[in-house]
């Protein structure tokens, strides 16, 4: 069989009742690690309800030490949970003797941070690995390993060595062996954090290409809002153990609603303050200040209307001191950085005003009108 040319066939598959769309299902996931010599136990996850449709990229950003590892650790098999259940592909993983989890996890591709080729076998031989393990046949697996290769890019680097590679490379064999025992799913800790930001775009293309081309599921896991918004259609963000926010990607980005989600968007594109207002920021307001908001335009938009608006309606005229339009997959939405003169009232009616227009907006702070000049 190849990836190519063949769906995955069905294997070891139950009927599950539940979300049968699911490729992975994590329900009530709690991880504990037992007591070190300090004397405390480690709750890397707490309570993890998490869904990844199959067909489809689910990004999971987190801080260090967040349980993102964790987190994909248990859905290869790696780790057992403390408590809560583990369906992949509709199998309930709990439950299974270790030789039905072998064959979960011959369904299972993983990508790793640091590659974890082995230096004394070429390109061609690490990408064999798998296949020899799992007792291919010699043809079958030559077969696999050329298309692979081919797949990768990589059909100049054939009988290379790691050492002869350069990360991107490196990355690509990676990549192709996680994918010699056809599986419907892959998973992929940091796979570019060792990358530059244009091998990252290029890492990222190829796993895009193999979700789309292949159907295969992709669980990724990164501290980089660009690699989210760059891949997957569905997020959600860890936090000591939790996921404090999740949904479809565009929402997120546009509508973050916890304060770990904003820090993350804090360094994307339009939402960081212009450095003139950010030198300048108060925590409180104060006569003779502006009250600088951030507002979000989702979707088609006209900025220039809403604003002069604003000024014929209300008779308030908001500054511009920033913004940007940008785009997640197809879908416009914008950024837009103001500042309101006048006093507590007169902000609200401007925000009021926003709002019912299905405008989102957050008050970033306040600065003084003569600090804007
Ligand atoms: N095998 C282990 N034994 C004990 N503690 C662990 C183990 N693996 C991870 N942890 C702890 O669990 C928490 C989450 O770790 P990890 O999943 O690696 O986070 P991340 O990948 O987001 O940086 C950390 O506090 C870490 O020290
Ligand atoms: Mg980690």
């Amino acid at each position: 069989m190849s990836i190519v040319d063949s769906p995955n066939s069905p294997h070891n598959a139950v009927a599950s009742s539940a979300t049968p769309s699911a490729m992975v299902r994590l329900i009530g996931i709690t991880k504990r690690f037992p007591a070190r010599r300090d004397g405390k136990a480690i709750e890397a996850l707490s309570g993890i309800d998490l869904e990844v449709q199959a067909g489809s990229v689910l990004g999971v950003i987190g801080r260090s030490g967040a349980g993102k590892s964790t987190l994909i650790r248990l859905v290869n098999g790696l780790e057992t949970p403390s408590s809560g259940q583990l369906i992949v592909d509709g199998v309930d993983v709990a439950r299974l003797s270790e030789r039905k989890l072998r064959d979960v996890r011959r369904n299972i591709g993983m990508v790793f941070q640091h590659f974890n080729l082995l230096s004394s076998r070429t390109v061609f031989d690490n990408i064999a690995l798998p296949l020899e393990i799992s007792g291919a046949p010699k043809h079958s697996i030559r077969e696999q390993v050329e298309r692979l290769i081919a797949l990768v890019g990589l059909e100049d680097k054939r009988d290379r060595y790691p050492a002869e590679l350069s990360g991107g490379q490196k990355q690509r064999v990676g990549i192709a062996r996680a994918l010699a025992t056809n599986p419907k799913v892959l998973l992929s800790d940091e796979a570019t954090s060792a990358l530059d930001p244009e091998t990252t775009q290029s890492i990222l293309s190829l796993l895009s290409t193999i979700n789309r081309e292949l159907g295969v599921t992709i669980l990724l896991i990164t501290h980089e809002m660009s690699v989210i918004r760059a891949i997957a259609q569905d997020m959600a963000v860890l936090d000591g153990g939790r996921i404090v926010e999740q949904g479809n990607v565009f929402d997120v980005f546009t509508r973050p609603q916890h304060p770990t989600t904003r820090a993350f968007l804090a360094a994307e594109t339009g939402r960081a303050l212009p450095p003139f207002v950010a030198s300048h920021l108060h925590h409180e307001p104060a006569p003779g200040f502006e009250t600088v908001v951030r507002i979000i335009f989702r979707g088609p938009f006209a900025t220039h209307p809403i604003l002069s608006q604003i000024s014929r309606e209300l008779g308030i005229d908001v500054n511009i001191l920033g913004g940007t339009i940008d785009a997640i997959g197809e879908r416009p939405f914008g950024v837009m950085i103001v500042g309101i003169p006048g006093t507590p009232d007169i902000v609200a009616k401007v925000i009021e005003f926003l709002t019912t227009r299905d405008l989102d907006t957050e008050v970033l702070g306040y600065v003084a009108s003569r600090d804007l000049v």
